[in-house]
């Protein structure tokens, strides 16, 4: 039986997922603000630090697998653009860079990052806001989407997200990643009823805008049924799973954008084709 960290275990699809992983006899590292073995802070740097490190000692070095789900909605409050980017990206890559090295001892460890659909269903998140956050740098993030003040938290979120997908197709196909025999995929849920969503139809404007919004399957969805699409994530029958954002979302992001995806290339990207696969054939030489 394996060894899985799991954070946001506390609560909502991480506590699914952590129940769902201890019924199948693995064994569960939690980490959280409250109620878990590692109790950490991950907005802050030094949180970060210490729930990697706990979580290593716990695990020994060897990790089967992780679940990222800790995350802040979008919901407005003081200081919320930083708290939300802190949590949802750098709480996710800061783990996952410590993780790394206990994750390729076990040769075929798996990762889910829980992302979201609102990734391509909000319009108009500043791209510049995301390359600060893959950039590393939160301050200016949090300056970009500031200047939007009714749309700062969900701007924040979304950026937060986007740029936590894109650090995941980025790292999951290197060699470091994929090289070392870890699955590094990212799931992207629609409205899930959780305590975050639960807080989010708590606020008047956001429970309008939630409710509006299209989702073909008219429904909520379950934080049993997301949790039993990470485990399968983290199963054998996802081995051949690398660098995929997996849309589980009643229909939204399909009936926002049916054809932008899967699409024929064109011309002007040729030329970064070419060399990835002369990358590509470089690396097979060596
Ligand atoms: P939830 O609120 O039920 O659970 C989130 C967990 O993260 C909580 O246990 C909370 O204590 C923990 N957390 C928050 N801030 C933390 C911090 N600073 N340090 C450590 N732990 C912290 O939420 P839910 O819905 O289960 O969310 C899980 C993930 O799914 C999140 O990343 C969220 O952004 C994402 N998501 C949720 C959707 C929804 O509709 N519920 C939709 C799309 C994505």
């Amino acid at each position: 039986m394996g060894i899985y960290a799991v954070t946001g275990a506390a609560s909502g699809m991480g506590q699914a997922a952590a129940e769902r992983l201890r019924a199948n006899g693995h064994r569960v590292i939690a980490v959280d603000l409250r109620d878990a073995e590692v109790i950490a802070d991950l907005a802050t740097p030094k949180g970060r630090c210490d729930a990697g490190a706990a979580v290593l000692a716990l695990a020994d070095g060897h990790l089967d697998g992780a679940i990222l789900a800790a995350g802040v909605g979008p919901v407005p409050g003081p200081d919320e653009a930083a708290l939300i980017m802190s949590v949802n990206y750098f709480g996710v890559i800061d783990l996952l860079q410590t993780w790394r090295p206990a994750l390729a001892a076990t040769g075929n460890a798996k990762v889910v990052v829980v992302g979201s659909n609102s990734t391509t269903t909000t319009p108009l998140v500043p791209r510049s806001a995301v390359r600060n956050l893959l950039h590393g740098d939160l301050d200016a993030a949090v300056q970009k989407v500031r200047r939007y003040r009714l749309a700062t938290s969900a701007f924040a979120y979304a950026a937060s997200k986007i740029a936590v997908s894109q650090w995941v197709r980025h790292h999951a196909v290197r060699a470091s990643w994929a090289g070392a025999g870890i699955r590094l995929n990212a799931i992207a849920p629609g409205a899930i009823k959780t305590p975050l969503l639960d807080q989010q139809l708590a606020t008047p404007r956001e429970a309008k805008a939630i409710q509006s919004f299209p989702v073909p399957l008219r429904a909520f969805g379950d934080p049993a049924h997301l949790a039993e699409w990470m485990v399968f994530m983290l199963s054998d029958a996802a081995d051949f799973l690398c660098g995929s954002v997996v849309f589980v979302d009643g229909g939204s992001d399909a009936y926002f954008r049916p054809r932008d995806w899967p699409r024929s290339v064109p011309i002007r990207r040729l030329p970064d084709y070419a060399m990835r696969m002369l990358r590509w054939s470089r690396q097979r030489g060596r």
